[in-house]
């Protein structure tokens, strides 16, 4: 009854009406989530490359039942991943320019990495966010076996392989944004810390010839990196240095960076960082965490919110942060002076200087 007066009461003053609409379309969100997924999964965009297929000539390639060809394709026509001309049995489906480009593995500007770990991983942990709500408790890998995360995965050398992959994929575009952004003229050297594959000393180095980078990572990382650093044709440019970042001190540079390495850790861990790097720097140097900083008052980031979330589901304590809140850690430990500089998306760069 109350519901019905509210209703009313709403309809009288002509301010809008209550809607199911983004409640149902949320609610609903994996089913879209799952097909694009899967797509994925079956490898579906560089399959059809740059043809034009038929739901059947498809549907046989990728060895799909008949009773779900139509509406596994269609529903990638209607979410925008893939188009058709013409309809029916005849219809011919083909790549959009977005999938053409980042999810076909043929292309070099492919980010299929993270919508795969998604899938193979992180879909099936969330479906026990309860449970982590309810026990503050990591949900993924570590849950049973109780090993620190980055041992665990690095432990199996597909889970490796697929991890790192995944975070190239997400930082791409930050990365190639941030060499334009920050004012990398005024430094000689950058330390990419917790670097993975070196993607950050990649981008940062092709784009100011000048920097001399160093990229930082746990041992069994250290060999993928050095590939994809030859392979760049920058092994003069980038050097590879194994270590681990609680053990051992962070290589010295003008320029430390921190890509989504801070939300790893829990508090007393970011402040370790932070003071590591701080040690690192010279008078006038800059931190640089890039991360999907929450919005100060914690209303608008909704995907830095999430990531927050999959940060519970992946480390228990590790949580994503506002830029107030790295201003709030970085002054206590000596830095003077800070900057907010947006990314791609939801990403932003948090700046401290020493
Ligand atoms: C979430 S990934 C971020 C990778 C990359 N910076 C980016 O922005 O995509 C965190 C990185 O920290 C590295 N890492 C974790 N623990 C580490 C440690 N103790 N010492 C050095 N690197 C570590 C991982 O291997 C991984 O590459």
């Amino acid at each position: 009854m109350e519901m019905r007066a509210m209703k009313t009461d709403v309809a009288a003053t002509g301010h809008e009406q209550p809607n199911p609409g983004h409640i149902m379309q949320t609610a609903t969100a994996f089913w879209a989530s799952k097909v694009l997924l899967t797509a994925v999964e079956f490898d579906l965009f560089t399959v059809l490359g740059e043809q034009a297929l038929t739901a059947d000539q498809l549907g046989d390639q990728l060895n799909l039942h008949p009773r779900g060809r139509y509406d596994f394709l269609d529903s990638l026509v209607a979410g925008g991943f893939l188009q058709r001309d013409g309809d029916g049995v005849e219809g011919r489906y083909h790549n959009t320019a977005d999938t053409g480009t980042f999810l076909n593995k043929n292309s070099p500007a492919y980010i299929g990495g993270m919508p795969e770990m998604m899938n193979a991983r992180l879909f099936g942990f969330w479906n026990h966010l309860g449970e982590a709500l309810r026990t503050g408790q990591p949900q993924n890998e570590i849950k049973h076996t109780g090993k620190p995360i980055f041992e665990e995965i690095y432990a199996d050398q597909a889970k490796l392989g697929q991890f790192l992959e995944a975070m190239t994929g997400f930082q791409a575009g930050n990365f190639m944004m941030l060499a334009e952004k920050f004012d990398f003229t005024k430094y000689k050297t950058v330390s990419d810390i917790g670097g993975a594959l070196g993607l950050l000393s990649r981008i940062v180095g092709q784009r100011h010839p000048h920097l001399a980078l160093t990229t930082f990572d746990l041992p069994p990382v250290a060999p993928q990196a050095q590939q994809r650093i030859d392979e760049a044709g920058m092994t003069d440019r980038i050097k590879v240095v194994a270590g681990d970042f609680f053990a051992d001190a962070l290589p010295k540079a003008d320029v430390i960076t921190l890509g989504n390495v801070l939300h790893d850790w829990n508090l007393e861990r970011k402040k370790v960082l932070i003071k590591k790097a701080y040690d690192a720097l010279p008078e006038g140097g800059a931190l640089i965490a890039i991360e999907n900083l929450i919005d100060d008052a914690r209303r608008e980031n909704l995907f830095g919110l999430l990531m927050s979330l999959n940060m519970l589901i992946e480390l228990g304590d590790g949580f994503d942060y506002t830029g107030a809140n790295f201003k709030d850690w970085c002054s206590e430990i000596g830095f003077k002076r800070f900057e907010i500089i947006p990314l791609a998306g939801p990403t932003s760069a948090a700046v401290a200087y020493k």
